[in-house]
């Protein structure tokens, strides 16, 4: 044999191995139309846009520390990109168009999305480009990095929480980014979906332990659920452990992309039902799904309080030799909105100044040195609730309205009340540049959008 063609040889047997295992270890998802039986009998089924088929899309399950892998495909008859929601990973991976990647293209384009996966928690995954109507349309599933010891439970269950605007046939109605919605709350719709159809029941058992990952996937709804005769506690928000607690009122607030993770002790009788319901908007209350409790005996388990999650390693910011900056979220209905003439069809700012979708090249709102602190005081100088999102890095939040927040939680999102200010502090320890957001997707891609950059 010649010795050019040995060394050739002998370099191919050596990288195959590693190669093949690789290639075993990437997994495919593929974005498509689909048919799915979102209201149930009676009802037509309805055309979306699905990740695997169907709506959520397959839910994505990693040991923390394990690497993500996934290959995606776009059989779309639209560009697309996916963004994994609240993972901190390396810029290139984050699935912004043009800021991080290009698209992948319509009708067979392909990205493989690759990177390690360091924060246990429940996390979502979701386009990134024509947003508004890709996730209304029902792209979107749930991630979940499980803690390397996990709590124990009986059933560790997610629900993904969506909301569709449907007509009569049960088709999607189409008016995506329409100036009125984007203008006001966004496109909230008339049937809400968990796990991609209307439900009437949960069967549990007496006695159970459940845990319940949420998460918010509509493009504008806010929810507040109540499990009646049953008190849950929070034990992770947008992923990130916290004191086990019951919330104010018993009611899990969660805007749109949080999350939140329960565990919920089935407390009921057998043969019991209880209702769960969402109260978030005043006067417009309805019964989500019902607890209907077997008619077995009563799961016997010891007594044991509900447990802590390990916390995960999340540099604390310095508070005292942090920059501050100020964040005005403004514009809307009833608001300062900028001048239609010279920015139409923009409706929000930040820091005075509309952003448009796609513009992901101008010039970065805040440059902030590597590994510096960092404490922003958000203001919401709007009439409108506004869940704002930073990509690549988990925040505290430390106050809400000038008062300290007692759970001084890490999150990846925080829902501003109508004429409000928080105060989130972080360390901005990844580089590049990354969204700042609102995530009600009407809102994003009419202005209320920005970069940060970590050099
Ligand atoms: Cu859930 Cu900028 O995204
Ligand atoms: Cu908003």
């Amino acid at each position: 044999m010649e010795r050019r063609e040995f060394l050739t040889l002998a370099a191919a047997t050596a990288a195959a191995p590693l190669a093949w295992a690789q290639e075993r270890r990437a997994r495919a998802l593929r974005a498509a139309p689909a048919k799915q039986a979102l209201v149930g009998a009676g009802h037509p089924d309805t055309a979306v846009w699905a990740y695997d088929g169907s709506v959520p899309g397959p839910v994505l399950r990693y040991r923390q520390g394990e690497r993500l892998r996934i290959e995606v495909g776009n059989a779309l008859d639209a560009d697309t990109t996916v963004h994994f929601h609240g993972i901190r990973l390396p810029n290139a991976m984050d699935g912004v168009p043009h800021l991080t990647q290009k698209p992948i293209a319509r009708n067979g384009g392909k990205f493989l999305y690759e990177f390690d996966l360091p924060d246990a928690g429940t996390y979502w995954y979701h386009p990134h480009l024509g947003s508004p109507e890709q996730v209304g349309r029902g792209l979107y599933g749930a991630l979940v990095v499980e803690e390397r010891v996990p709590p124990a439970v009986d059933r560790d269950l997610v629900w993904v929480l969506s909301d569709w605007r449907l007509d009569r046939e049960a088709k999607v109605v189409a008016n995506f980014g329409n100036p009125r919605d984007a203008s006001h709350a966004g496109r909230i719709g008339n049937t809400v979906t968990l796990n991609g159809a209307v439900r009437e029941t949960l069967e549990v058992r007496a006695g159970e332990r459940i845990r319940l990952r949420l998460i918010n996937a509509s493009n504008a709804r806010i929810y507040g659920l109540k499990f009646e005769g049953h008190a849950p506690q929070v034990v992770a928000l947008d992923g990130q452990p916290l004191a086990p607690h019951r919330p104010a009122n018993d009611r899990v607030v969660l805007g749109p992309a949080e999350r939140a993770d329960l565990i919920l002790d089935c407390a009921g009788a057998q043969g019991s039902t209880h209702r769960v319901i969402d109260d978030f908007y005043a006067g417009r209350e309805y019964r989500l799904l019902e607890l209907r409790y077997s008619n077995e005996p009563a799961v016997v388990r010891a007594a044991s309080p509900v447990p802590r999650l390990a916390p995960n390693r999340i540099p604390d910011p310095d508070l005292a030799a942090a920059e501050r900056h100020r964040v005005v979220f403004g514009g809307g209905m009833m608001g300062a909105m900028p001048d239609q003439r010279e920015h139409k069809g923009l409706f929000w700012t930040v820091n005075g100044k509309p952003v448009h979708d796609g513009e992901h090249r101008h010039a970065p709102m805040l440059e902030l040195r590597r590994n510096r602190s960092c404490l922003l005081e958000l203001v919401n100088d709007t009439n409108w609730h506004h869940p704002i999102h930073l990509h690549g890095h988990v925040f505290r939040v430390l106050s809400r309205n000038g008062k300290p927040n007692p759970l001084q939680e890490w999150r990846d999102t925080v829902l501003l009340e109508p004429e409000s200010r928080a105060e989130i502090a972080f360390v901005a320890d990844n580089p590049g540049d990354w969204m700042f957001h609102c995530h009600v997707l009407e809102h994003q891609v009419t202005g209320m959008m920005a970069v940060v950059r970590v050099g």
